[in-house]
Parts: structure tokens; C-alpha cells; sequence
């Protein structure tokens, strides 16, 4: 059982909707990776989504069940790993509180994510929550004395500041917690269907949930050279989304598309339809795990409190330990 395990990891999503193609390859594909090797904690974290979704919370409870279900259609085995959603264990939050009061000011105001969200999403008037963000992402972390936390690159800022809260705490109140590492994903990030970024606030993305059907259009319709018109005209592959793709399904095939792309032998509609293949074939296992989840809406309800139960003994043992470092018990 995961329990006996001596690594630990914590890691988590937002709950703002779907989940898509690169919360996947980017995540989620490497979590499913990790399961068998470490104590895993898959976190949903509902509180973070507040920092900047608190007017309309309508959508979050659905959203949590939708994540749930994305977590098991890739893959995730709630036998081995507990799937948590962050405000139904309370020590996340207690932690936080505890986190906020020895990490400095100036160490967050230094964040880059800060001043972007702020600028990206116009707060004029930043809350002390959005502050505290990577507080809160903190006390997620160190709650289960992780080891490990697989991120991308731009959570990298994030885990040092975790690591940097950590070395404080001890420094403080005695050995406490694990400095945790971060454990880098090195994967491409997957271009959006207009290549850009793939960002539900663009609308270019591909869903863990489409269908096939979808999946093949969204495909079809993704963006291509505008210089190539015709299968002949030459392309530009290393700009060309439908290439980013086929280079992370398909290594091989897709250092033989390039050069025939280029030479005007592959063209763009015939390219597509390779890509969608692969694509076809690397989410149907998913799609039949999301369906076989989706008819037994009440096991999920059972994953979820499960994980929460694994998750509060895991998180009140660490908490004992923490108010007896404070000398508050
Ligand atoms: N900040 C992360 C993101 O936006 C989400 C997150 C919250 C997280 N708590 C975490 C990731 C703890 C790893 C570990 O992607």
C-alpha cells in the first residue's frame, strides 16, 4: 500500500474547469508515472481557484466532480493514490494560517505570478488571499512532509518559496519538515489549436472530455502555415502546431513528416489526419476509463471521500507535530 512508502508527494490542480491536452502531457500523464513509486497525494485545490474566482463560485463543486473524473480518466488508481480536494481537509487551511505569520511580506511581493495575475485578470485591489497564494501552496505541500513535487516550469518559483518557507519553519521551531524537491517536467508544452499557448481563456484548447468527433474537428481546424496553401507550397514544421503534436505522440513518424512538409510532398489535411490518429489512439484508453467512472457517479463520491480520509490522518499526524514544535501543544 501507498502508506508504507517512504518518498512523499503532493501535487495539485485548480479546479477552473476542464481539464485539457496539456494539463495531461504536462501533469497529469506524469502523476499516473509516479503512483507506484512515491506516497501520492493528488490535490484539487478548490481554495486556490477563490484567490481570483470568489464572485460567482457556482461553478466549483461541478467542476471539482469534473476534475475528479479527469484524474481517473487519466489514469490515476484510488488505490494507490489519494485523490484530495483541498477544503475538505482542514489542515491545509490551519497550516496556512501558521505559514502566514513567519513568511515575510517581501517575500511574496517578489513573486512574478503576483504582479502577472494581476495585470492578466486588472485587480486593481489584490486581496490579501491572492498574496498569500503561494502561502496556501506552501502549507499543501509541507502538510504532508512531501519529498517530491513534480511541476512545470512555471511553478518552479512557487516550490522554491515552499522550500524557502520550510528552511524557516525548522530554522524557527526545530527540524519540522522535508525541503521538497521539485521534479521538473521536461515535456514540450503543447501548443493551443491557434498556436498559442493552450489556455481555456484563449478557447484553443482540446479537452480531456471531447469526443472523437471533436477531437477530429478541433484537429482539422487547427492552425497551419498561411504561406502553405497547397500540399505542394513548402511549409515551415518547426512553427507549425500540427508538427508539435505529432513530434510528442510520435518521434519518429514526425522527423519524417518535416522534411516532406517542407518539400511539399505532406500536405497539411493529409498531416492532420496523422495527428488525429495518434491522438485518437492515445486518448481512447482514457475515454473508456472516463466513461466506465462516469456511470457510477456514487464510487467517485466514495474515491473522493476516501482520499480525503487518507488524507486527514496523513495531515492531522503532521499537524501534531507542528503545534508541538510551536509549543502550542
Ligand atoms: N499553483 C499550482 C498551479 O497553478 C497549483 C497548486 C496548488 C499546486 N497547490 C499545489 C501544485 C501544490 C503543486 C503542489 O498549477
Amino acid at each position: 500500500m501507498a502508506e508504507s512508502k517512504d518518498k512523499v508527494i503532493f501535487s495539485a490542480m485548480q479546479v477552473t474547469g476542464k481539464l485539457h491536452l496539456g494539463n495531461y502531457e504536462g501533469a497529469l500523464r506524469n502523476w499516473v508515472r509516479l503512483q507506484d513509486e512515491y506516497e501520492l497525494y493528488a490535490g484539487i485545490v478548490d481554495l486556490h481557484s477563490l484567490t481570483t474566482t470568489f464572485r460567482d463560485t457556482s461553478e466549483l463543486r461541478a467542476n471539482i466532480r469534473d476534475a475528479a473524473l479527469d484524474y481517473l480518466a487519466a489514469g490515476l488508481d484510488p488505490e494507490k493514490t489519494a485523490i484530495v480536494v483541498q477544503s475538505w481537509v482542514p489542515a491545509h487551511s490551519e497550516l496556512h494560517v501558521l505559514l502566514s505569520m513567519i513568511t515575510p511580506l517581501g517575500w511574496l511581493e517578489r513573486v512574478p505570478t503576483y504582479k502577472e495575475k494581476r495585470e492578466q485578470l486588472h485587480i486593481a485591489n489584490p486581496s490579501y488571499g491572492l498574496l498569500g497564494y503561494p502561502v496556501l501552496m506552501a502549507a499543501d505541500i509541507l502538510v504532508y512532509r512531501a519529498t517530491d513535487v513534480p511541476v512545470g516550469r512555471d511553478q518552479v518559483a512557487h516550490l522554491e518559496l515552499t522550500r524557502e518557507i520550510a528552511r524557516r519553519f525548522n530554522h524557527l521551531y526545530g527540524e519540522t519538515f522535508p525541503e521538497p524537491q521539485a521534479l521538473l517536467n521536461e515535456f514540450a508544452v503543447l501548443p493551443g489549436l491557434d498556436n498559442r499557448k493552450m489556455s481555456k481563456s484563449y478557447g484553443n484548447c482540446i479537452y480531456l472530455s471531447d469526443s472523437e468527433e471533436e477531437v477530429r474537428k478541433k484537429v482539422r481546424s487547427m492552425f497551419t502555415d498561411p504561406e502553405k496553401i497547397r500540399k505542394n507550397d513548402p511549409g515551415h514544421p518547426a512553427q507549425c502546431p500540427v508538427q508539435a503534436y505529432h513530434a510528442a505522440y510520435d518521434a519518429e513518424g514526425a522527423a519524417e513528416a518535416a522534411p516532406a512538409c517542407e518539400a511539399g510532398t505532406l500536405g497539411c489535411v493529409a498531416h492532420k489526419q496523422q495527428v488525429a490518429d495518434l491522438m485518437v489512439q492515445r486518448l481512447t484508453p482514457l475515454w473508456e476509463r472516463r466513461a466506465a467512472w462516469a456511470a457510477k457517479p456514487a464510487e467517485v463520491d466514495e474515491v473522493l471521500a476516501e482520499g480525503a480520509r487518507r488524507a486527514r490522518a496523513k495531515t492531522e499526524e503532521t499537524m501534531e507535530m507542528v503545534w508541538r514544535a510551536m509549543k502550542l501543544r
